[in-house]
């Protein structure tokens, strides 16, 4: 039956099942091909398309570039806008970025209104502080929460105040740059020193017979933040999901915790004269 094996194939990636033994003999190919792109997928609005009247059309071009007729996860990037137009990174004849006035309530109800359509399953957010969280859930007849708060969160910094405040609210933190980036100067603040060269990250990886970036993504899952390292190494890859069979004492976890410097490496300077740049605020 095409629709079992559809939801047998999402239920088994739901617990970790990586591999399919599909085959044209088996008229499956179809449903477990739809299942599996139906569990990978997430987008997110750029800055240009904050507009309510663009939300969906850049949906749709999302969705059109992965071919599905949905994704899991749309989130709003940044809480900033930049102009809209074709251009992504728009700048002035001067070489001053070209900013848009946001209004992070508009924009969320015309993602609301794409959830309802059917063309999203959940909306989140990225980049959002305390108070721009708080605009979103406090907003007059608000449909549908956040799920998410994709931020960078690593030992180096570690987000106790917005972690403490999203769970509260059932927000999920999404880390970015959980191994602290791959410390490129052109979008990297570098001052902070490297993440995955701390001392203590890598004694705890030979206790545990791990690797300095295994101990910080389990120190992130281990509290129950999401993360999402990026790797183009295979073994690499695999490296940074094995991560599920030990764990932290309580006592690591709280040493951990301790290395927070406080110190972003993603700054988002671009956005610094943006009246939204949400890292003026504390959290
Ligand atoms: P590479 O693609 O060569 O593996 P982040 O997720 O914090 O942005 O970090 C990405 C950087 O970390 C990339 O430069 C990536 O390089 C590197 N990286 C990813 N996984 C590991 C790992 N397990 N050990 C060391 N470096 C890693």
């Amino acid at each position: 039956v095409p629709r079992e094996t559809y939801m047998a194939v999402k239920m088994a990636i739901d617990a970790g099942y990586r591999h399919f033994d599909g085959a044209y003999l088996y008229h499956n190919e179809h449903e477990v091909g739809e299942a599996i792109r139906e569990k990978i997928a997430e987008g997110k609005l750029w800055a240009t398309d904050h507009v309510p009247e663009m939300v969906r059309p850049a949906l749709e071009r999302t969705l059109k570039n992965l071919k599905l007729d949905y994704v899991d996860l749309f989130i709003i990037e940044v809480p900033m806008a930049f102009k809209p137009g074709k251009d992504i990174y728009p700048k002035d004849e001067n070489g001053q970025w070209l900013y848009h006035k946001s209004d992070l309530c508009a924009t969320w109800e015309a993602l609301e209104a794409c959830k309802d359509a059917g063309l999203v399953k959940s909306l989140g957010v990225s980049n959002f502080n305390r108070r721009q969280l708080e605009l979103i859930l406090n907003k007059p007849g608000l449909k549908y929460k956040p799920v998410t708060n994709q931020v960078e969160c690593h030992p180096y910094f570690t987000q106790p105040k917005l972690l403490k405040f999203c769970q509260q609210h059932d927000i999920v933190i999404v880390a970015y740059s959980p191994l602290g980036t791959c410390r490129n100067p052109m979008w990297v603040n570098v001052s902070s020193p490297s993440l995955l060269e701390d001392k203590l990250l890598n004694s705890l990886g030979e206790k545990y017979n791990k690797t300095a970036a295994q101990i910080a993504l389990r120190f992130n899952i281990q509290r129950g933040v999401v993360v999402i390292p990026k790797s183009f190494n295979l073994n690499r890859i695999k490296e940074n999901f094995q991560i599920f069979d030990f764990s932290l004492t309580e006592e690591e976890m709280k040493d951990i915790a301790a290395l927070n410097k406080n110190v972003r490496f993603v700054e988002l300077l671009m956005w610094s004269n943006h009246p939204e740049y949400p890292f003026h605020e504390e959290y």
